[in-house]
């Protein structure tokens, strides 16, 4: 069996390979970058994700001729380079979650009123916005000059780009009018023409030099140029959109801020619309749809906010969207091609993928030579056969999907597909768990594709972050048999032997040594990130998080999942109530516990380090570490504002009142789980009483 590249360590890779995995990742990050922002169902965390980034970098650096027109390093949200210092957002740049019908802008409202609680005929005014296809920054002006240029970068840290941002036009070198505010930092989009994006490709194919994709990618990479002469002589534009930190805040509404931000000198897109609820936003989707072409320049939806500030404020962020503002996309772009092939990738989890080999055809401007199946089922609801002349979709960053089957083309003796019962990479058999749809090799550890990826994980900058420790090491550690868990990283200066890691190749006295330092370091590490380095199935960061602050310590933690195994026991109880952790959660965490090889795995890695007790961020405020319930209506806010505030206060937020209950949020109309307070005698606050402790808080 040939190896899949997926599982080979970056400099093991041939140029073949490469390219291969180069698509693989590019379709790979797009589909996380769906599930995250549209889907809101991301399947891994943050971590797995730079690191899909991380690998697709590092093929790059080694392969700059393979980097495709598609590469997410080259699109917005990619991690900043080194070649530009970093700059740390004073807020974090936050990303949109996307609608791709009326429907689900609809919901999107739905969602906002319900959020506030505000009763049907309250019209929730709604800016629309062209939503510009470039690259956005962030300009910082202090005593009205402009001191600092950011690109997004991660959306925490971004680079300082300002040389070349004092190059764009529509960039003002000083703010007039009345009213600058001391500090403000102005967020929006550099965008390249469309006729600029011409030329520039014109100019470069007669010089020879590679062309750009698109006007989205050429425009980043004008930005990022060392000399800012270059980016000078590219023409770039800026429409303001949003803002950071500004002192004094805005009050009042989203619309007159934009217009205080247009007579201080930033050119805010004409085409920006104040509408009276969601049809009328509809309307000017509808009418930017229309005018696209003529516009002169990329845009690939329309975005909308919600008016109100105040209620921005409350509405708040979720993941690292804002609850109030979505982007509503325009639809994907199609073409048709003859399916090659059936393959299946294998990931962390040990989900087994199906991925379609293409004939590669141009869609929407990208060559597409893979497609997502998905699972087993939507391979047989949609017949999918090899050989079948298929349509493909694409809408923006999304991975490309086979939409339907063109029957009537179909070749004789085409067979329908049969899915694959066992892993391809290690051979354990696969299987399907009661109601899910993916297929799962049950190798765990044993299996390559999840054991290095699994160690990865672990290592990995939002679990146990051991620097010197990357996907390239652990590759090659584990194929050398030096680590095979985790807690075989703890003591793998022991495992040497009489191969010290000094002498392997890549290798040197300096850097073993500060890999050595680097995982000692990492023996005491916080509670949070241990749970969630053990890549226990749908335990991201948050539950992670959730999990430690309910738990407290990693002794108490590990207990009561191996009590909660009986689903009977009060251990089982406390693990469903947290709000938060459903059924099906809680039963892959007591599963993982309740299986031996895990529990042994585990057990060791905990001896070999200590992980900390968990300590709540905001230590001081009333509301750190306490367990509470809320219960009937309030006035105020949603029973969802308040889990949220609750939460950030550093509550544990319970479904249910038990003796472990601190507090009772009571509001209107109270029944049963205020009786039961009483009964045990938990304290219970009334709506007034709890918005005064937050206003403490
Ligand atoms: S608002 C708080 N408005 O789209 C929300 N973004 O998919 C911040 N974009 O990263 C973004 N036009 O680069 C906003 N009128 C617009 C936009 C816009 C383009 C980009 C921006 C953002 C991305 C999210």
């Amino acid at each position: 069996m040939a190896a899949n590249p997926a599982n080979l360590a970056v400099e093991a890779l041939s140029p073949a390979q490469a390219a291969a995995e180069l698509e693989r990742l590019a379709a790979e990050i797009a589909r996380h970058d769906r599930l995250y922002h549209h889907d809101d169902a991301p399947e891994i965390g943050d971590a797995a994700y730079d690191r899909l980034r991380r690998r697709n970098d590092s093929i790059e650096a080694r392969f700059p001729d393979l980097v495709r027109p598609d590469s997410p390093g080259l699109r917005v949200g990619a991690a900043p380079s080194e070649a530009f210092a970093k700059v740390t957002h004073s807020r974090p740049m936050l990303s949109l979650g996307n609608a791709f019908g009326d429907d689900e802008v609809r919901e999107f409202v739905e969602r906002v009123r319900r959020f506030l609680g505000l009763g049907e005929g309250e019209t929730i005014d709604l800016v629309a916005e062209p939503k510009i296809d470039g690259a956005s920054a962030a300009l910082r002006y202090e005593q009205g000059r402009f001191v600092l240029g950011a690109t997004r970068g991660d959306g925490q840290t971004g680079e300082d780009i300002t040389a070349n941002l004092r190059r764009v036009h529509e960039v003002p070198p000083e703010l007039t009018g009345d009213g600058v505010p001391d500090v403000i930092e102005v967020r929006g989009e550099v965008y390249m023409p469309l006729a600029d994006f011409e030329a520039l490709n014109q100019a470069r194919a007669a010089a020879g030099e590679p062309l750009y994709a698109n006007p989205r990618n050429s425009c980043a990479g004008s930005l990022r140029q060392l000399d800012a002469r270059i980016t000078a002589s590219r023409n770039l534009h800026f429409f303001a959109y949003a803002w950071g930190e500004v002192s004094p805040p805005f009050g009042g509404s989203h619309k007159d801020a934009l217009d205080r931000l247009a007579a201080w000198g930033f050119r805010v897109n004409p085409r920006t619309e104040l509408c009276g609820g969601v049809e009328q936003a509809l309307a000017v989707y509808a009418k930017l749809a229309a005018e696209r072409a003529s516009l002169g320049y990329d845009i690939d939806g329309v975005v909308y906010k919600v008016d109100r500030l105040d209620w921005q404020q409350r509405l708040g962020t979720v993941s690292r969207a804002p609850r109030w503002a979505i982007a509503h996309k325009f639809p994907a772009e199609r073409a048709t091609t003859t399916l090659l092939a059936i393959e299946i990738q294998v990931g962390r989890t040990g989900a087994l993928t199906p991925v379609a080999r293409l004939q590669p055809v141009t869609v929407g401007g990208v060559v597409v030579s893979n497609a997502t199946l998905h699972n087993e089922d939507e391979i047989a609801r949609k017949d999918i056969r090899v050989g079948d002349t298929v349509v493909v979709q694409r809408a923006g960053d999304v991975i490309p999907q086979v939409v339907e089957v063109v029957k009537e083309k179909r070749p004789k003796g085409a067979k329908a597909y049969v899915f694959p019962h066992e892993c391809p990479v290690c051979g354990s058999r696969a299987a399907r768990e009661e109601g899910e749809a993916v297929w799962r090799c049950s190798g765990g550890l044993v299996c390559p594709a999840q054991a290095v990826e699994r160690l990865r994980h672990f290592v990995s900058r939002d679990a146990f972050d051991i620097e010197g420790l990357g996907e390239k090491q652990i590759a090659a550690f584990w194929a050398d048999g030096l680590i095979r868990n985790p807690a075989d990283i703890f003591r793998l200066e022991a495992r040497q032997g009489d191969e010290p890691i000094a002498k392997r190749e890549g290798w040197g006295e300096k850097s073993a040594e500060n890999l050595f330092k680097a995982i000692e370091e990492r023996r005491h590490i916080a509670l949070d990130r241990f749970v969630y380095a053990l890549g226990i199935r749908h335990v991201g960061e948050t539950t992670a998080r959730l999990l430690a602050r309910t738990y407290g310590s990693w002794e108490r933690f590990e207990g009561q999942m191996r009590a909660a195994k009986d689903r009977d026991s009060e251990a089982y109880r406390e693990l469903i109530d947290i709000d938060g952790i459903g059924p099906k959660m809680a039963d892959t965490i007591v599963d993982f516990f309740a299986e031996p090889h895990n529990v042994e795995v585990v057990e060791e890695l905990a001896r070999e380090t200590a992980p900390a007790d968990f300590e709540t961020p905001q230590g001081a405020t009333p509301l750190a570490g306490k367990t509470v319930v809320f219960t009937g209506t309030m006035a105020a806010m949603t029973r969802a504002e308040a889990k949220a505030r609750a939460e950030a206060l550093g509550a544990k937020v319970a479904g249910s009142v038990s003796s472990k209950t601190d507090f009772v949020v009571a509001g209107a109309d109270a029944g049963a789980k205020a009786a039961k307070a009483r009964e045990l005698g938990v304290e219970t606050l009334s709506e007034a009483e709890w918005l005064e402790f937050l206003g403490a808080g």
